[in-house]
């Protein structure tokens, strides 16, 4: 979308894209699906707008009026030229079940896992059993019920990223600094790989040239694997920040944003490294969660929001994932197939929000103007309509993308 474009101008195509109607929710398996939840989620909202509780601050917990009987709008941010990752599920690797489990997952984010959720004893098994994954999606491809539409990455290990010289080999050329992540890496340079397009996931950076390292090194040895003529596909980088050292450097990573897509917020080693408990209502995170978001935001790269290790209580999840929406993430990290329809859910605006939305875009069509006049009793203008496009934008990626996810035939 054309951001300098006048809201008005863009109103024709912004309601265009939203017109398609029923919005489809797709869960882990392949025949529940869009009608269910719709009728959950107007249910829901009907429920909600009768209730007399008022609704809570999901950080400081007290209580808030909705505003004057009305949805209360998110105005979640445009995802500008990003992917949708909204759940962002971790597979330990050695585990093959998970690994099957996983793909049929309706996860916008797979992310095998060859660091802490897989045990020293267990990393070549793991590397083994990802080398083997890749090359039957390669070959043969995605079968019926699996989830062809979910970006694919690696969690590769960390050494500590002590500083750049960690990374000099002989003549300044960079190496890995350990065995481990040089083997970690090979594996990005399979020719499967390079034809499915795995992103990497940096665990515990501290500064940006980890990630600029870490990318350097991919090309490399991806380079020469394939014919140099050919391009290869870009190779996307995240960072998860779960240090007290990272959390200072957020500006120094901001400086540094084109050189990766989307940022993690890492709880548990975050609270390690702070030497703090997690508390229920999360506010000593507030700071690093809050910090994130902003680089993210002011550099266009997707904020994701910390694990929710209640993986049985899905009350949970909910409260979480709502306190992530509040402050601006994008999408949450899964360690269970079970989160991630909360988790997407949440992540995408709700059909009230929707309709708001294009209610508001028309009357702005109708009264022919972009400044500022009276909508459903509240002045309304430019960021106001702006928050609208994003909205229906949002929901109409949204749409688009969970119409394809699964395969449900082959094609030969
Ligand atoms: N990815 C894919 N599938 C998973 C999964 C995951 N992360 N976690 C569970 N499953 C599957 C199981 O294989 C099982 O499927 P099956 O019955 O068809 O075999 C199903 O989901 C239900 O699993 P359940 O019995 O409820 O969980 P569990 O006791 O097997 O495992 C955990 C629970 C928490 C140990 C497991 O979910 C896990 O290891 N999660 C990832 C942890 C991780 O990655 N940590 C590091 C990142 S923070
Ligand atoms: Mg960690």
């Amino acid at each position: 979308m054309n951001r300098c474009a006048r809201p008005v101008v863009r109103l024709a195509t912004a309601i265009r894209h939203a017109s398609q109607g029923t919005r489809t929710y797709v869960d882990s398996s392949l025949a529940e699906n869009v009608k269910t939840d719709l009728k959950n989620v107007k249910k829901n909202s009907k429920k909600q707008k009768r209730s007399k509780v008022p609704r809570k601050n999901p950080i400081t917990g007290e209580p808030i009026e909705p505003p004057s009987g009305k949805v209360e709008i998110k105005g979640h941010s445009v995802l500008l030229g990003a992917r949708l990752r909204r759940s962002f599920l971790y597979v330990p690797a050695h585990n093959e079940r998970f690994l099957e489990k996983a793909l049929k997952s309706a996860a916008d984010c797979i992310v095998f896992d060859l660091e802490d959720g897989v045990a020293p004893s267990e990393k070549k098994q793991a590397r083994k059993n990802l080398k083997n994954l890749w090359e039957r999606l390669a070959t043969e491809g995605y079968r019926i019920g699996e989830n062809q539409g979910a970006d694919l990455c690696l969690r590769i290990n960390h050494e500590g990223w002590l500083g750049p010289k960690q990374w000099e080999g002989p003549s300044k050329t960079i190496q890995a600094p350990s065995l481990e992540i040089d083997q970690d890496l090979d594996l990005l340079a399979l020719r499967s790989v390079l034809k499915l397009g795995v992103n990497v996931v940096a665990p515990k950076v501290n500064f940006p040239y980890d990630i600029r390292n870490i990318r350097e090194l991919v090309l490399q040895k991806q380079k020469a694997v394939v014919d140099p003529s050919r391009q290869i596909k870009r190779l996307e980088m995240i960072p998860t920040i779960e240090t007290a050292l990272a959390t200072l450097n957020l500006g120094l990573f901001h400086s540094h944003a084109k050189q990766f897509s989307a940022m993690v917020f890492a709880s548990e080693d975050y609270c390690a490294s702070m030497g703090i408990p997690r508390t229920q209502d999360h506010s000593n995170m507030l700071f690093a969660r809050s910090q994130l978001v902003h680089v993210c935001k002011a550099s266009r790269n997707t904020p994701i929001d910390m694990v929710c290790q209640d993986f049985k209580d899905l009350s949970i999840l909910e409260k979480e994932c709502e306190e992530g929406v509040y402050l601006g993430f994008e999408g949450k990290q899964a360690i269970h197939p079970d989160q991630i329809e909360t988790i997407n859910r949440i992540f995408s605006p709700k059909i009230q929000e929707v309709e708001w939305a294009k209610a508001l875009l028309e009357a702005v069509e109708k009264n022919k103007t972009d400044g500022a006049f009276e909508f459903e009793g509240k002045m309304v203008d430019r960021p106001v309509f702006r928050k609208a496009e994003n909205i229906l934008e949002i929901s109409n990626r949204i749409e688009k993308f969970e119409k394809d996810k699964f395969v449900t035939k082959l094609e030969f």
